[in-house]
């Protein structure tokens, strides 16, 4: 079944009681819908622009462009931003829905010309399914296969010439053949401080928010060059701001409502700290992926594209051959003295 079909009502979710806004619908509310409302990332927005005005001026639909990056920094949004841009329908569907050819065909039958096919998780997309993509992508048909056993004949379908627009936490997942059938391919990068400053004053704008500038820096200071974990953390002060019945949103509140949520000066919140701890634990050893996963209950895939990379960036964690080993910062940002590990000679030097 095509998403499409998949009615939600965000109504339905009232989490935030009192009739307040729904979560899910604050969240599209601050989805940036046009590339000049889309914030930093100033490399990829100008090759977008380009591509889009040149497909444009040829009336032709834009090449597939595949978005690849850790989650929270603009990959969907710069999807539908496309589409809108480009004027044309946006069809979202994701890697794990295409479980058969036939729902992949099911959805490209559908497309329009110079529609945009939005596929989300595009590294988990099953091999056979991907098979039907290549021609899907390079010929705007796919073959179906019409009746089964002797009597199977193989029809080729013509489709809408239209555009792909493939997402991923994780590039290195996909084959060669399928990454190089994108002819355009934009890797977003964790946001600076200043930018997700930035974004945070046009969410408090849209959320109706007195925001005070000091505050905003120290929301984005600890937001981990993530867009979507800066929002979270604006919504969660606001809840503060509003209990304290106060007007406008200081620094020190900012402070206090992002503590009261176990977020730390770095940004680091309760799993980053358990994994630096087991980490500790193994006294510098280098520890596996698996081991670390088991320790903290969560899935390998989560470690590696949602805590990881934040932990990797600041200096915390280094990745060696055998695993992953704590540094003496990992140790300092959750107060133990690295002199304490056993550890391996030259680690902390
Ligand atoms: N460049 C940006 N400018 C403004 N807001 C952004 C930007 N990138 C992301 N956001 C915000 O973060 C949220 C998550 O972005 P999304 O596109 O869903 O990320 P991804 O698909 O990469 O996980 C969006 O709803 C939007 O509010
Ligand atoms: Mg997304």
């Amino acid at each position: 079944m095509p998403p499409s079909e998949h009615v939600f009502d965000p109504r339905a979710l009232d989490v935030e009681g009192q009739g307040g806004a729904p979560e899910v619908e604050v969240e599209s509310r601050l989805r940036p819908r046009s590339l000049d409302e889309f914030v930093g990332q100033e490399r990829v927005l100008s090759n977008l622009r380009v591509a889009v005005s040149a497909a444009r001026g040829r009336s032709e639909p834009l090449d597939h462009v595949l978005f690849s990056g850790p989650p929270g920094l603009g990959k969907t949004s710069l999807a539908r931003i496309l589409s809108r841009e480009l004027g044309t329908q946006l069809h979202a569907t994701s890697g794990p829905a295409l479980e058969r050819p036939r729902d992949l065909v099911g959805i490209l039958t559908q497309l329009g010309r110079g529609d945009v096919l939005f596929v989300d998780e595009v590294h988990r997309v099953p091999a056979a399914v991907e098979e039907y993509l290549y021609s899907a992508m390079e010929d705007y048909s796919v073959d179906f296969t019409l009746d089964a056993g002797p009597h199977a004949r193989v029809l080729p379908l013509p489709l809408q010439p239209f555009t792909l627009v493939g997402a991923t936490t994780r590039e290195g997942l996909l084959s060669a053949p399928f990454r190089s059938r994108f002819g355009i391919a934009e890797r977003l990068a964790p946001y600076p401080v200043e930018e997700l400053d930035r974004i945070l004053q046009r969410s408090a704008q849209i959320l109706g928010i007195g925001l005070d500038p000091e505050a905003a820096r120290t929301i984005a200071e600890r937001a981990r060059g993530t867009p979507r974990i800066a929002n979270r953390f604006l919504r969660r002060v606001r809840d503060l701001a509003q209990v304290r019945a106060e007007q406008r949103v200081s620094a020190a509140l900012a402070r206090e409502a992002l503590a009261a949520l176990g977020v730390d000066d770095n940004g680091l919140e309760e799993l980053d700290r358990r994994i630096l701890a087991v980490l500790v634990q193994s006294g510098g050893a280098p520890v596996g992926i698996k081991t670390i996963a088991a320790a903290i209950g969560e899935t390998e895939d989560t470690i590696e594209d949602v805590y990881e990379p934040h932990l990797l960036r600041q200096g915390f964690v280094h990745k060696t051959g055998r695993g992953r080993v704590v540094t003496s910062a990992g140790c300092g940002a959750i107060g133990v003295d690295p002199r304490t590990l056993r550890g391996e000679p030259g680690l902390f030097s």
